[in-house]
């Protein structure tokens, strides 16, 4: 099977799309771009993209950020994403990447009267952590970017030196990953993923001006919590709370649902995964492959 991409309207062969050297994206990470997963349902023989459209609803707002003009709708945009793996035939699980750019071979950085192009390429994909443990993080050294300087809010190419920077150095240190503070010191999220705490029984998660992305699925799993009856809170998170709680897990797109085992070698439940977590990890699991009735609206089936 020869891998198709979608680029400049075209659905092409993955190793004839190609683009010029002085890309403007590529000089200066002036790209916006979405991670979605598509997951294989092998006793429907069916795969299902999930949360397409909440994915191409913050492409446009990074977009607007950018000052980038959409060359499509939403709907357009999940008939292409659609199509694009159709065309791929895959019978695996996927990560799908649409980026929007600025494609002109300029040199000034000025993001107007310079042209937006947009890509989507697929590959399978599997687990991004071994998800037959959990995380051992730290926190990190390095600062979030700020609303005010790059605003982790939209999701921007260049921005992610910022995270290349955090899970690099955690890795150097034998960590999985890191949570990040922000230049206030506060919790915000890992390197590409957000963050949950068990307080008391309470699901807390950073607020939305916590200098996060935005993620679709802490959405998700918000969503999911209240279904199970577990409350939830989105506040102001410090540092010594990560130590502290009785459950942490990270999600996203990539990362999933994956509990953390210690934070700075402080051991989080001895290590284990805990109850809240895990219902929320097998309720996800069984959302995302099109499996409950209630949450169907947020898979799209690939094949007719
Ligand atoms: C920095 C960052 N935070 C959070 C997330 C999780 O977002 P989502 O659930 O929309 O994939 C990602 C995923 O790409 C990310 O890169």
């Amino acid at each position: 099977m020869v891998e198709h991409i979608f680029l400049n309207g075209e659905y092409i062969e993955a190793d004839k799309a190609l683009m010029p050297v002085r890309t403007h994206a590529f000089l200066y990470g002036t790209s916006v771009f979405e991670g979605i997963r598509a997951y294989y349902n092998k006793d429907e023989n069916q795969l299902y993209a999930f949360r397409v459209k909440e994915h191409y609803e913050r492409l446009l707002q990074s977009a607007k950020v950018m000052w980038m003009k959409s060359p499509y709708t939403i709907k357009e945009y999940e008939n292409i994403t659609k199509d694009l793996l159709k065309l791929n035939g895959y019978k695996t699980d996927v990560y799908i990447r649409p980026t929007l750019y600025k494609s002109s071979e300029t040199i000034a950085p000025t993001l107007t009267d310079n042209e937006d192009s947009f890509l989507i390429f697929t590959t399978p994909f599997g687990d991004y952590f071994d998800n037959s443990r959990g995380l051992k993080l730290c926190v990190s050294n390095w600062r979030r970017t700020s609303d005010n300087a790059i605003p982790p809010r939209a999701k921007v190419g260049g921005a992610y030196a910022n995270s290349s920077l955090i899970k690099t150095d955690a890795h150097k240190a034998g960590f999985d990953d890191a949570v990040v503070l922000s230049e206030s010191g506060k919790v915000t999220e890992g390197s590409g993923m957000n963050i949950f705490l068990v307080i008391n029984g309470v699901l807390v998660t950073p607020e939305t001006t916590s200098d996060i992305l935005v993620g679709v699925t802490r959405n998700t799993v918000i969503e999911l919590a209240q279904e199970l009856g577990i409350p939830v809170r989105e506040r102001t998170v410090d540092r010594t709370e990560l130590y502290a709680a009785e459950e942490v897990f990270c999600c996203g797109t990539g990362a999933q649902i994956v509990h953390v085992e210690s934070i700075d070698h402080r051991g989080v439940n001895d290590g284990k995964i805990g109850s809240v977590t895990k219902q929320i990890q097998e309720l996800y699991f069984d959302v995302v492959k099109g499996k409950v009735d209630k949450f169907k609206k947020w898979c799209t089936p690939v094949y007719d």
